[in-house]
């Protein structure tokens, strides 16, 4: 089974998984080596801290072995992606790309002989979200009646959140003046309206007052952030989402956790004063990343290997 999008995954795929993350995470002990002798190729197109080393840092703890591929120092660049994923596929028992455009992931899982893991393309981050639910099961002691609420930009990040959300149970209202264009999932908002647990308004004030969670992401995507071709789309958008910025003020209308899939822009998405408010649940969120994903790992690489 392959994890591009959740889209595929089914409500008890994804709350398999998640159940079993907290059971890892609080039973590390239990899954000590059960990777032996296998191997994960992570490859990166694009920059990353967290998805990286929970994952490489996950495997080790598994007993296996991550191999790190940094696109620029392969030879993927030069030749068919197709051709290149499987041969990487030979030497690796899963694998984990973050690549730039959906597309190209595509093409990769389609060369590739061994389960593919989307570590954050475009269009949608599923690992993101998956650890995300886990944060949730942790903080409130269930997923099904709990109440997300995202504000900023409709992006990957929110695409895979909103639809781990309404599989999972977790009623989810999206406050997004805009999408990004590549994010554009008609099909996925679709599938989140016929289960009655997604919303969408533009008044944030009212959707937080009885949130659990406030959810926020960057309004520029990582390869963008700091590129002078983009400094004009930067400073857009950042005029046009600051309403939604999630600040002191907004705080004092909701008791709701903050979330943030991390890395936060501050002064932009979020202040510093929220992030280092002990509402922040951000690096939590992070941690989480790993037991989740060894949860995912463990299911794509022996099934049978689940106790
Ligand atoms: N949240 C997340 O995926 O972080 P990185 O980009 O650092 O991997
Ligand atoms: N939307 C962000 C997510 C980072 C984990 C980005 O794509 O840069």
């Amino acid at each position: 089974m392959d994890l591009l999008t959740l889209k595929t995954w089914s409500p008890d795929d994804i709350l398999r998984a998640v159940e079993m993350g907290l059971v890892i995470k609080k039973n590390p002990e239990r899954y000590e080596g059960l990777l032996k002798g296998h191997t994960l190729a992570m490859l990166f197109q694009k920059t990353s801290t967290r998805t990286r080393v929970s994952f490489e840092v996950g495997m080790h703890q598994l007993g296996g072995q991550a191999v790190f591929l940094d696109w620029m120092a392969t030879n993927f660049g030069l030749a068919d992606v197709r051709d290149e994923a499987q041969v990487l596929s030979r030497y690796a028992d899963v694998i984990m790309a973050r690549m730039l455009k959906h597309e190209d992931l595509l093409r990769l899982t389609l060369g590739s002989e061994v389960p593919v893991i989307n570590g954050c393309c475009d269009r949608y981050h599923p690992c993101q979200a998956l650890g995300d639910l886990l944060s949730i099961l942790e903080v409130r002691g269930k997923l099904a009646g709990t109440h997300v609420v995202y504000a900023g930009i409709w992006n990957n990040v929110c695409n895979s959140l909103v639809t781990a959300c309404t599989k999972a149970g977790v009623r989810i209202t999206a406050v997004t003046p805009e999408i990004n264009k590549p994010s554009a999932d008609p099909e996925l908002v679709k599938a989140a309206r016929a289960t009655g647990l997604f919303e969408e308004t533009l008044d944030l004030e009212t959707a937080v007052a009885d949130a659990d969670f406030l959810y926020t992401d960057t309004w520029i995507d990582m390869e963008f952030f700091n590129n002078p071709e983009f400094a004009e789309e930067k400073e857009r958008r950042a005029k046009l989402f600051m309403p939604y910025q999630i600040n002191g003020d907004l705080l004092k209308k909701t008791d709701a956790y903050v979330m943030h899939c991390l890395p936060a822009h501050k002064g932009y998405e979020v202040t510093d004063e929220v992030m280092a408010s002990e509402r922040c649940i951000a690096v939590d969120q992070a941690e989480n990343r790993m037991h989740i994903q060894k949860a995912v790992l463990l299911q794509m690489i022996g099934p049978e290997r689940i106790t």
